[in-house]
Order: structure tokens, then sequence, then C-alpha cells
């Protein structure tokens, strides 16, 4: 059985596979427990499952685990500091992009690289992003403002 060590939300990590095609997902949610990543499609198309891994957004339930070995891993449950929500998180929240959740941190996780790295993203460049995750619940509309309001909030730092 093969073990890979990895760094999760800043915690070092070894975990066994039980076979070769185990994904990241897998290990994340039912190794170690963290379930806010959620499980959509299982294919790559909804986005759901999204973290950061080595800095980049990917679909975790895509990934084989044994790929993720000696990577720095960012989930939803990474963003928040203790009991403080992250302001894309508080963001979501007051611009009513949350209704049942489940794309929820996926979209999260994908805000947070987006602004990271390109913190004037403009609204097309927004929209582009949204093209990698479904929602079946807010029609968008709210998503797209809550990013915006993300974006205001993590301008004033
Ligand atoms: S569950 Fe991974 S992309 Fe849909
Ligand atoms: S809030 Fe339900 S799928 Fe997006």
């Amino acid at each position: 059985m093969a073990t890979i060590s990895l760094k999760v939300n800043g915690t070092p990590c070894t975990v066994e596979l039980e076979h070769d095609r185990v994904r990241l997902s897998e290990i994340l949610r039912g190794q170690l427990g963290l379930t806010g990543a959620k499980i959509g499609c299982g294919v790559g198309k909804c986005g759901s499952c999204t973290v950061l891994v080595n800095g980049e957004p990917v679909t975790s339930c895509t990934l084989l685990a044994r790929k993720a070995d000696a990577a720095e891993v960012l989930t939803i449950e990474g963003l928040a500091d203790g009991a403080v929500l992250h302001p894309i998180q508080e963001a979501f929240l007051d611009a009513g992009a949350v209704q049942c959740g489940f794309c929820t941190p996926g979209l999260i996780i994908r805000t947070y690289s987006l602004l990271r790295n390109n913190p004037g993203a403009d609204d097309a460049q927004i929209v582009e992003m949204l093209r990698h995750h479904l929602c079946r619940c807010t029609g968008y509309l709210a998503i797209l403002e809550a990013v915006k309001l993300s974006r205001e909030r993590m301008a004033q730092g």
C-alpha cells in the first residue's frame, strides 16, 4: 500500500492509499475528515470539490491522490481564522449567494485564488472564473455580486 505525505491547511499529514486510483477528494473527505469540499458530479464538471493544490485550483474528485504527494493543499476549512470567517466567506453570506451551500466551498476557494493572484480582476474575469462552477440554486447573479463584494473588501484589506 502506497503512502503519501502532504500538507493540508498547514498541517503535515501522512496518508495510506488503498489503491493507485484513489482521488484527492477521497483522502480529504474520507481519511482526513475535511468534508467542506463537496462531491457533486465526481467527474470534474461542477467545481464543487475545488481545492488549491500548490496554490492552483483543482477539482479534487479528478486528481489522483498520489499526484498530491508532497503538495500543499488548501481546503475551505483552512480559510477561516478560527471562528472568524474569511472576508470572502462573509461576502458570500452578505450577498445572499449561499442557498443550499453545496457549490459554495468550491466557489469560495476559486474566488480566493482569483483575487489573491489578481486583486483587481475585472468583471469579465470574474464571469470567466464562474464558468468552472455549477450552481443549481442561485441563478449566479448573487454569486457574481458576492465575488465583486469580495474584491472590494479584499482591496480594503
Ligand atoms: S465533484 Fe468534482 S468537479 Fe464535480
Ligand atoms: S447554492 Fe445550491 S448549488 Fe449553489
